[in-house]
C-alpha cells in the first residue's frame, strides 16, 4: 500500500472544536465524575483536580452540557441560586442539583475551554431558553442578569455556543416534536435568543433525515450557525452486548455516511458556507441504560438503575474503541470543511475516555487517542491519497461480510512549524501491515504508536498497558521521498516528519 502525500496542497484548517467533549447529568459523569465536593482530590469548588489535569492535557476545546436526554425536562432556573434536589424525569433519578449553570461555566473557565449549553426544547419554552441566555450573557439588564449577580457572579458568563434542543425528533425524548412543529419552535427560540445576544452561535437538534432537516432549514437557516447530529454505532443501550473487535471495524465502513448526507443537503440548499455540522454526540458504544427509553419502564432498581453501573467496567473499552475512535477523528479531519465541532460522548465515566474512582482516575484507551491527535497532528489537512489499497472482510451487524479498508490515513501540516503529521491506522486485529508514505522527507522522522498487548487490551485501576509509545522500529526504510513503515496490528500511529 502507498499513501501519496502532497504537502503543498493544503485542503483546509480543522477547527480545534473537532476534539470537543460532552457531559450529561447521567450516572457518574457529573456527580462523582467531574464534581465531587467530598473528595480529597477535589478543589475548593468541588471539581476533581485529577480529572481537570487530564482534560487540560488533551486541550479540551469545548464541553457540551447538561444533556442529552436529561435536558429535555431540565429547568435551568432551579439549578441556580438556592438549590433543592430535583427529580430527573429523563433518567428517573433524583438529581442533587448542586451542579448547575454557574458551576458548569466555572468548570469550563478553569479548564480554559468553551462552555456549550444545550437547551430544553422538550418541556421547555422559547422564553426559558432566552431567559437562560439573559442569565448568562447580559451584563446587568433585567431579572436574570440581576439574578446571576445576586448569585455571586457580577460578570457575564459569556456563553457563546447554544443548541436548541436535543434529539427532539425521537420518541425516546421527553417532549418530542413532530417535523411540522420543530421548525417553528426553533425559529421562535432563535429569534428570542438572538434578541438577547445577537452573537450567540446557535445550533438545533437534527438527524440524518431529509424531511426533518429540510423543514428545519427552510424555516431556520437564517438563524443557525450549526446543525447538530449524533451517532453511536454499537447499539447496546438495552443489552450491553459489546461488539467484538472485528465487528467494530465493520462499523468503520459507516463513518462517512451521516456527514455525506447532511453535507449533501446543506449544499443542495446553498447553505454549506453558512451552516456547519456539529457532531455533538459520538461514541462507538451506546450508553447502557435498559428499560428506560423503552415502552416497558423498569420498576425495580435492578431493572433500570443498577445495570448502569456496567458502563463502568473498564475492560469494555479496548483497542477496538481506540482504533474506531481514531478512524472517526480521521473522518472528521477529512470533512473539516463542513464539520466544525464534535463532542465525544461522554468524556468522563459511562463510555468516556476518563474513568474516576475514589483514589484517582483511569485513562481509557480512547483518552490516549485524543492525546495523540491534539498533541501530534497538525492544524491543516493536506491532500493525500491511497494507492494499492488493501481491504479485508469482517462480520457486519448481522454477521454478513463487510469489506473495509485495512488502513485509515490522514495527513496534516502544522501551520506554525511546517511539521507534517500523518495518522496511519492499521485496523487488522492480528496482522501487522506495511505501508509506504510518498512525500518529501526532510528532518527528523518519529513514530508514536498506540498498540496495546492485544486487540482486547484495556486500562483499569492498577493496569496501564495501553499508552502511546515511541516506536522507531516502525520505520523499515526511508529516503528523500519515502518512508516505508510497518504498522502493528490493531494500532493507531502518528508519523511526524520535520
Ligand atoms: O444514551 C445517551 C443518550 O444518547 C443521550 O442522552 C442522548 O442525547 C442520546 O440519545
Amino acid at each position: 500500500m502507498r499513501l501519496t502525500i502532497t504537502p503543498q496542497r493544503e485542503l483546509f484548517k480543522r477547527d480545534p472544536m473537532l476534539y470537543g467533549h460532552f457531559l450529561e447529568h447521567f450516572h457518574r459523569q457529573i456527580y462523582g465524575g467531574i464534581f465531587d465536593p467530598g473528595s480529597p482530590l477535589s478543589d475548593e469548588d468541588g471539581f476533581r483536580t485529577d480529572v481537570m489535569e487530564a482534560l487540560k492535557k488533551i486541550r479540551t476545546p469545548i464541553i457540551r452540557w447538561p444533556g442529552g436526554c436529561f435536558v429535555s425536562s431540565y429547568n435551568w432556573k432551579k439549578g441556580v441560586g438556592k438549590r433543592v434536589p430535583v427529580f430527573d424525569k429523563s433518567w428517573r433519578v433524583e438529581d442533587p442539583n448542586t451542579f448547575g449553570t454557574d458551576e458548569f461555566v466555572k468548570f469550563c473557565r478553569k479548564l480554559g475551554c468553551e462552555p456549550y449549553i444545550c437547551t430544553n426544547a422538550g418541556t421547555g419554552t422559547a422564553e426559558e431558553m432566552s431567559d437562560w441566555i439573559e442569565y448568562c450573557n447580559l451584563a446587568t439588564e433585567g431579572e436574570y442578569a440581576r439574578m446571576r449577580i445576586e448569585n455571586g457572579y457580577p460578570e457575564p458568563h459569556n456563553v457563546r455556543f447554544w443548541s436548541v434542543g436535543n434529539e427532539n425528533w425521537g420518541g425516546h425524548e421527553l417532549g418530542a416534536k413532530e417535523i411540522s412543529e420543530w421548525g417553528r419552535l426553533v425559529r421562535e427560540s432563535c429569534k428570542l435568543m438572538q434578541r438577547v445576544d445577537p452573537d450567540a452561535s446557535l445550533s438545533a437538534a437534527a438527524l440524518v433525515d431529509l424531511d426533518w432537516n429540510v423543514s428545519l432549514l427552510r424555516k431556520c437557516s437564517r438563524w443557525l450557525d450549526w446543525i447538530s447530529i449524533h451517532a453511536y454505532w454499537d447499539w447496546i443501550q438495552t443489552d450491553n452486548n459489546l461488539a467484538p473487535y472485528a465487528k467494530c471495524m465493520a462499523y468503520t465502513a459507516e463513518l462517512e455516511d451521516d456527514i455525506n448526507k447532511v453535507r449533501g443537503l446543506l449544499t443542495a440548499m446553498g447553505l454549506e458556507k453558512k451552516i456547519r455540522i456539529a457532531f455533538d454526540e459520538w461514541n462507538l458504544r451506546g450508553w447502557y441504560h435498559p428499560n428506560i427509553h423503552t415502552v416497558y419502564m423498569g420498576r425495580t432498581p435492578d431493572e433500570y438503575l443498577t445495570p448502569r453501573d456496567d458502563n463502568d467496567i473498564n475492560s469494555s473499552y479496548t483497542m477496538a474503541d481506540a482504533v474506531f475512535s481514531a478512524c472517526f477523528l480521521n473522518t472528521l479531519l477529512r470533512n473539516a470543511d463542513i464539520v466544525g465541532m464534535a463532542n465525544f460522548s461522554p468524556v468522563v465515566n459511562t463510555r468516556g475516555a476518563i474513568f474516576t474512582h475514589p483514589d484517582g482516575i483511569v485513562l481509557r484507551t480512547t483518552y490516549h487517542v485524543f492525546d495523540m491527535y491534539v498533541s501530534l497532528m497538525g492544524d491543516t489537512v493536506i491532500d493525500s491519497w491511497m494507492q494499492e489499497e488493501e481491504s479485508y472482510t469482517v462480520p457486519g451487524r448481522k454477521d454478513e461480510d463487510v469489506t473495509v479498508g485495512l488502513t485509515d490515513c490522514v495527513a496534516t501540516v502544522d501551520s506554525a512549524t511546517g511539521a507534517i503529521a500523518v495518522s496511519c491506522i492499521n485496523k487488522h486485529e492480528t496482522d501487522a501491515k506495511e505501508i509506504t508514505l510518498e512525500l518529501p522527507v526532510s528532518g527528523k522522522v518519529t513514530v508514536t504508536s498506540l498498540i496495546g498487548e492485544s486487540a482486547d487490551d484495556y486500562n483499569d485501576i492498577g493496569r496501564d498497558s495501553v499508552h502511546p509509545v515511541d516506536n522507531p522500529g516502525a520505520v523499515l526504510e526511508k529516503g528523500e521521498n519515502f518512508i516505508r513503515l510497518c504498522l502493528p496490528a490493531h494500532s493507531v500511529n502518528v508519523v511526524r516528519i520535520g
